[in-house]
């Protein structure tokens, strides 16, 4: 029988703590302040800004929230980015994924300013990423980061096995788990022998966005298991990418879906925010 991870506890410390410093933060006439972008009117878009938002209310962090129609242009986008980069009241910015097809999302990534990049998302954060001298996290990556540290599991030395390799989640937690001394193989579509490299693991991350992908061949006894994947199924239930039942009994240590790395992605958001603003004013 595995431990389980359990995200929301996760969350609700590192909240509880995040809560104290907007405070202290706040006495000193210093409002962390996060600005979300939504364009269009995608559902799941909707839901995961009214998230975001609520996060920063209960800690405290102000938060700004800038709805644009669907037939917004790449340069309206782009022209309200650089008004809220030079407004020195904003800390971090946003600009929820995906944007409609007509938008140039890289253009959009590109013009936030590198030190209101809360998403860690431009070029310049990613780069700072490799090497390993980063400010802002990646959001998810630094969730589950954050799950081992507080279940207090050794990183350094392990063997980390990623499956998916995108830029949100797949190769920024490679470099997180590279950052911690772990040994780290990244598999993808094209892996060969997926099977054998993944049993491998002492912890093992599923980031492919399909459900049950992760069978019991793939977990070597006394793994830990870090879900990413929230898919969901037919009957509107949420599933994972790992095979819970199957796999649950091999682990040492499993995130379940949902209530595992879901609620971490918010958090770390947070955190990036306060981070941003306490650099902006020079505060240790
Ligand atoms: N869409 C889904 N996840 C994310 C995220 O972490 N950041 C942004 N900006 N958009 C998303």
């Amino acid at each position: 029988m595995a431990t389980l991870i359990d995200g929301k506890k996760v969350r609700d410390h590192n909240l509880e703590i995040m809560k104290g410093e907007v405070a202290e933060l706040n006495a000193q006439g210093v409002y962390p302040c996060l600005c979300v972008i939504i364009v269009g009117s995608d559902p799941a878009s909707r839901v995961y800004v009214n998230n975001k938002k609520k996060a920063c209310e209960n800690i405290g962090i102000v938060s700004r929230e800038y709805a644009m129609p669907e037939e917004t242009t790449t340069e309206e986008l782009l022209s309200l980015i650089d008004e809220l980069n030079a407004d020195k009241s904003v800390s971090g910015i946003l600009c929820q994924m995906p944007v409609p097809k007509h938008i140039d999302s890289k253009a959009v990534l590109e013009r936030i300013d590198p030190a209101k990049d809360v998403d860690c998302f431009h070029p310049y954060n990613v780069g700072k990423l490799v090497q390993g001298d980063n400010v802002m996290l990646p959001c998810t990556p630094a969730g589950m980061v954050e799950m081992l540290d507080y279940m207090g599991v050794e990183i350094s030395g392990k063997h980390c096995v990623i499956i998916g390799r995108s830029d949100i989640v797949g190769k920024p937690m490679a470099l997180l788990m590279l950052q911690r001394n772990a040994t780290v193989t990244i598999c993808h579509s094209r892996t060969a022998n997926l099977s054998e490299v993944c049993s491998q693991a002492d912890i093992l991350v599923a980031a492919v966005g399909r459900p049950n992908f992760v069978t019991a061949d793939m977990v070597k006894d006394g793994a830990i298991i870090l879900d990413v994947g929230i898919n969901r199924m037919e009957d509107g239930k949420l599933c994972g990418d790992v095979n819970f039942a199957e796999c649950e009994p091999k682990a040492s240590m499993i995130t379940p879906v949902p209530g595992g790395v879901g609620p971490m992605t918010i958090t770390m958001l947070m955190r990036n925010t306060i981070t941003a603003e306490k650099v902006a004013k020079n505060i240790k």
